[in-house]
């Protein structure tokens, strides 16, 4: 059962399962702010992947021995563990296990996007997309002689939804939404998005890299066909992501790699593939990585996501008022109040990568560039920005670090 938010987070008892947030750097304690970028990894899920290393360790589905059946046994239900973290009542078959959210949106544009589509038809995204997704659209139209429609933002950072409803028509076949920006921290719409796009017979593709993390996810009350996201920014290692599909959809798509594990039956003449979701892991898969994501699902939902959220938006409220309070500071997206746990900055006067450099003299690591979203900072007209993102070890006293950082490049750059 998940707890209820007006409790708040243990953030002693958390913090004591990340070690390493008792490093210091530039003598002193660390502040780390990157988690949109990676989140840290706690120790039930270092242990579950030493243990697995240290008991387990084989290869799946091919061997008859103890190990390997233990592994299988292992691999197989964390892909049940994570479709019932995301909602997906269709469990394993749901599911694939990839490298990243990156690859799980290739796979989309690969499997299905590359039969489905032609000239003439029309994908639609928006202004404020990760490279991820926005480059390989991008690439699916060229290839495919599609062309793609960006649904713009508005002044406050929310997406502009008159523009989406003009932009998805009958020849829509796919909208792809980012759920939580990045970069503006805008929570998007993501059902009413599914909804005018299917209205329109059109596919939805949500990028949940930034929402998954942060926020119970229920990707059937959202009506996803697809929906990605990434281990390493959720608690659990890296190498590892996954992709959600319909599963009446991922049966109708072709295989996006071939090879062993994914087959059923070769002959030198053909070939018939196994079913979901080894249809889509070819070769070794990410054992390791899936088992250990699972174990980070349960580490999340113990302390609950409800509770996650309501932590990391309360940080960014409080990081916002603070960074507010400056005249010459300069906040991206919407307001304090409706945003997720990030908040990305400009000081007038200071290059973002100084910035980043001089607040790494004090311990606190935080993000500086264009976060993979160049387009959006070209619309916001900014090369770069700064970005704290939170999670749910973080605490109003490690903002007030940041503030006092960031101060202190202010002053060296006045
Ligand atoms: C919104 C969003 N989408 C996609 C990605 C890509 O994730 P990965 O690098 O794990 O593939 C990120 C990573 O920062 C992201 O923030």
């Amino acid at each position: 059962m998940k707890a209820s938010t007006t409790e708040s987070l243990d953030i002693a008892a958390i913090r004591s399962d990340f070690p390493i947030l008792q490093r210091e750097v530039n003598e002193t304690p660390l502040v780390y702010l990157d988690n949109a970028a990676t989140s840290q990894t706690p120790e039930p899920v270092v242990e579950t992947i030493a243990d697995y290393y240290r008991h387990t360790n084989s290869n799946v589905e091919r061997g008859i021995h103890q190990l390997s059946q233990e592994a299988s046994i292992a691999y197989e239900e964390a892909h049940d563990r994570v479709a019932e973290f995301i909602g997906a009542t269709g469990g394993r078959e749901e599911v694939i296990f990839t490298k990243n959210t990156t690859e799980s949106i290739n796979i989309v544009a690969a499997a299905w996007g590359l039969e489905a589509l032609g000239p003439g038809d029309e994908i639609v995204t928006t202004q404020m997309e990760h490279h991820s997704s926005l480059v390989t659209f991008q690439q699916l139209a060229e290839r495919t002689g599609a062309t793609i429609k960006f649904v713009e933002i508005d002044d406050e950072g929310y997406l502009d939804m008159d523009h989406a409803r003009e932009c998805i028509t009958d020849d829509t076949k796919l909208v792809s939404v980012v759920h939580a920006s990045n970069t503006l921290g805008t929570i998007n719409p993501v059902a009413e998005i599914s909804e005018i796009a299917h209205n329109h017979g059109a596919l939805v593709l949500v990028d949940g890299a930034q929402s998954a993390p942060h926020q119970p996810i229920d990707v059937e009350a959202i009506d996803a066909d697809f929906f990605a996201f990434s281990g390493h920014k959720m608690c659990g290692p890296t190498g590892i992501g996954v992709l959600y599909g319909k599963r009446e959809l991922l049966e109708s798509m072709q295989p996006y790699l071939y090879g062993g594990g994914m087959v059923r039956k070769v002959t030198y003449e053909e070939t018939t593939f196994e079913e979901l979701p080894w249809k889509f892991e070819a070769g070794t898969p990410v054992i390791a990585q899936g088992i250990a994501l699972a174990k980070a699902c349960d580490y999340l939902d113990a302390i609950g996501m409800d509770r996650i959220e309501a932590h990391g938006q309360e940080l960014a409220a409080y990081a916002h008022d603070r960074l507010s309070s400056f005249d010459d500071i300069e906040i991206y997206g919407p307001p304090a109040d409706d945003r997720a746990g990030l908040v990305s900055f400009n000081v007038d006067g200071v290059h973002a990568h100084d910035l980043s450099s001089i607040v790494n003299d004090h311990g606190v690591a935080i993000r500086a560039g264009d976060h993979c979203t160049q387009p959006l900072h070209d619309t916001l007209g900014i090369a770069a920005s700064a970005r704290a993102s939170f999670y749910l070890y973080n605490t109003r006293e490690e903002v007030d670090v940041l503030i006092e950082a960031i101060d202190d490049a202010r002053q060296l750059f006045a």
